[in-house]
């Protein structure tokens, strides 16, 4: 991936049970931004989690995960979304959105193509193999 240093990079996610594989991503992200650029992680509202995620169950709530983030060097600041879309984005000034590879539904599509049209960059990043919150909890159970 090229540099793009000085520029502004959002990236979208539940981000419970913080671990490896989320370190991994800003830690990626702050690379291609460099130290003078920005990391804005896009932090799911509690109330759109159990919508988007049926049956799933937070360990911390939205306030816990935003301070838990922005604890963290590479991150400058976590921003309250409740869904994926242009609406979450249109006031944010980025230049990049940084996205995994399971972000491919229409919401996901959708804001492609408006960042396509407004001359935002898309960077798919692959994920970090082996760890995941929800194997997290599966390992923990498992103790
Ligand atoms: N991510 C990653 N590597 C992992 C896990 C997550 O790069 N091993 C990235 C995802 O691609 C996504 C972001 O972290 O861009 C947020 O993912 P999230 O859904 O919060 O984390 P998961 O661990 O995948 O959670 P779950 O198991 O609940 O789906």
């Amino acid at each position: 991936m090229e540099k793009r240093f000085g520029q502004t990079a959002i990236t979208f996610g539940v981000f419970d049970l913080l671990h490896f594989g989320h370190f991994e991503l800003f830690r990626k992200i702050r690379e291609i931004v460099g130290p003078e650029g920005k990391v804005y992680v896009m932090l799911q509202i509690d109330e759109m989690i159990e919508k988007f995620k049926p049956g799933c169950k937070r360990v911390y709530d939205f306030p816990t995960r935003q301070k838990m983030i922005e604890t963290l060097r590479t991150v400058d600041k976590a921003i309250p979304y409740d869904i994926v879309g242009i609406d979450a984005v249109k006031n944010i000034d980025f230049d990049i959105l940084v996205v995994g590879p399971e972000h491919t539904n229409e919401r996901f599509q959708r804001l492609f193509r408006w960042c396509a049209e407004n001359g935002k960059e898309v960077v798919a990043l692959p994920r970090t193999e082996g760890i995941s919150t929800t194997r997290l909890k599966e390992i923990i159970q498992d103790l």
